[in-house]
């Protein structure tokens, strides 16, 4: 792929935009017309989702300036918050500068659960249903010969006790490698296959059968170095690492931290047509550390040149196959964009994205703060909500901003006066964002 770090983009048209991303990412510029807004029809939807009224457009833009693995990405993100794409393309730049991102990842391994209910026995009976291991996985192994074939399969049975008041539930886990898919239903099958034989051996009675969100054998990790210079000097770079110990200690903060992560992280997920849901019910599990406490997703630590050692360690659950990523044609698309091989390749890419976030999220917030940026795209907003043209989008913009005024009383009148020349166009400056590229 050519380079990542394309400049200038954020003024080109969307279609000059289509046509670069088209030659970096080496997809036909036709298959980006998905995107328009009739990409989706309400008849592919009607497949998708029941009682259906019709579908519900988003905007879909691209991260630019990654370098994950010495590899030049451009990464499509799905959201409705301004200044996300731009300030991960920001966090991505910085991350340029001393080589980008580095990722590795430990496999696409799922778990189900299988709990059983009234054993009386269960210390004992965990014994046994490990003494029948083989058994148990020669029987969840049979359920999908295609995952086999294509070298992924059930890899480990094992057993917990888990006691709540006054039940003591013994708890089955299947432990399957599901290659390229998100793995729900792969492992959610093998559950129900074996949970009779389950119940035999344990001598009790089976009640749930089905994966764990918790997908902490799923690893995927990035870590970048960032030059102290271009974070804007040692004052930054100190008030970066206060910002995450804070973050490490406070679960308030760290809450904050990790949604910030998770702007970038979500994106990319809902653009590839993965789970939202189960990544971020993925991560929040893994926020919380050995001693219970809810703490940051990431680390920021000063390296012995002064520069930012960032790392982000999170599960990261999704697919290649299954789910919506090939139903819809927006994630067929944003698939192809990404140029991600296998299912632990896009899940690095999408963790890649998330410290990406978090390292613009916490430059910004220990140098200008976010709200001058967050202002000027707020003041964008309401002037389109007001029914500002192209043409007075931009002056309407720069006098609600050098006013403060972010009411839509305001804008109507504003907009009111420019309409009737009061405030003359050209003398208004177009604000900026702080994510800006
Ligand atoms: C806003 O959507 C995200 C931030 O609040 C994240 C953070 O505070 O780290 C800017």
């Amino acid at each position: 792929m050519a380079s990542s770090r394309i400049s200038g983009f954020r003024n080109l048209s969307v279609d000059d935009r289509r046509k670069v991303v088209a030659e970096v990412a080496g997809v036909q510029k036709s298959d980006l017309e998905v995107f328009d807004t009739d990409g989706f029809t309400v008849d592919a939807a009607s497949h998708m989702s029941e009682n259906l009224i019709g579908t519900f457009a988003l905007p879909v833009g691209i991260a630019a300036n990654l370098t994950v693995n010495g590899r030049d990405v451009l990464v499509p993100m799905v959201t409705e918050e301004s200044s996300v794409i731009a300030a991960a393309s920001n966090g991505a730049r910085m991350a340029r500068v001393l080589g980008g991102i580095h990722t590795s990842s430990a496999g696409p391994v799922m778990q189900a659960q299988i709990q059983l209910v009234d054993v009386a026995d269960p210390v004992a009976a965990r014994f046994r249903l490990l003494e029948a291991r083989e058994e148990l996985l020669s029987l969840a192994a049979a359920q999908d010969p295609k995952l086999v074939a294509v070298g992924g399969g059930v890899l480990d049975l094992t057993v917990r006790t888990v006691r709540f008041e006054d039940e003591t539930y013994v708890v089955v886990h299947l432990v399957v490698d599901v290659r390229d898919a998100m793995g729900a239903n792969a492992v959610n099958t093998m559950a129900e296959a074996v949970a009779d034989r389950v119940e035999q051996i344990a001598g009790g009675r089976v009640v749930l059968r089905i994966l764990t969100n918790k997908a902490d054998l799923r690893l995927a990790r990035a870590y970048a170095v960032l030059d102290a210079d271009t974070l804007g000097g040692h004052q930054v770079v100190d008030d970066m690492i206060h910002a995450f110990k804070l973050a490490a200690g406070d679960p308030y903060r760290a809450a904050t931290h990790n949604k910030g992560i998770m702007n970038g992280i979500s994106a990319v997920v809902l653009a590839t047509g993965n789970d939202t849901r189960a990544v971020e019910a993925a991560a929040h599990s893994h926020a919380v550390d050995a001693d219970g406490r809810y703490t940051s997703l990431s680390t920021f630590e000063k390296n012995r040149d002064g520069n930012v050692v960032a790392t982000l360690e999170l599960p990261m659950p999704v697919g290649l196959v299954g789910g919506a990523t090939k139903s819809h044609p927006g994630a067929r698309a944003a698939l192809a964009i990404t140029g991600a091989q296998s299912a632990t390749e896009l899940a690095e890419l999408i963790t890649a994205v998330g410290l990406a976030q978090n390292i613009a999220a916490l430059r910004v917030l220990a140098s200008e703060g976010v709200q001058r940026g967050h202002m000027s795209l707020h003041a964008k907003n309401i002037a389109i909500a007001v029914g500002a043209g192209p043409d007075e989008i931009g002056p309407l913009v720069a006098q609600l901003i050098a006013e403060k005024a972010f009411g839509h009383d305001r804008a109507e009148a504003v907009l009111a006066e420019i309409r009737s020349d009061a405030v003359d166009p050209s003398e208004s400056r177009q604000a900026s964002s702080t994510g800006s590229e």
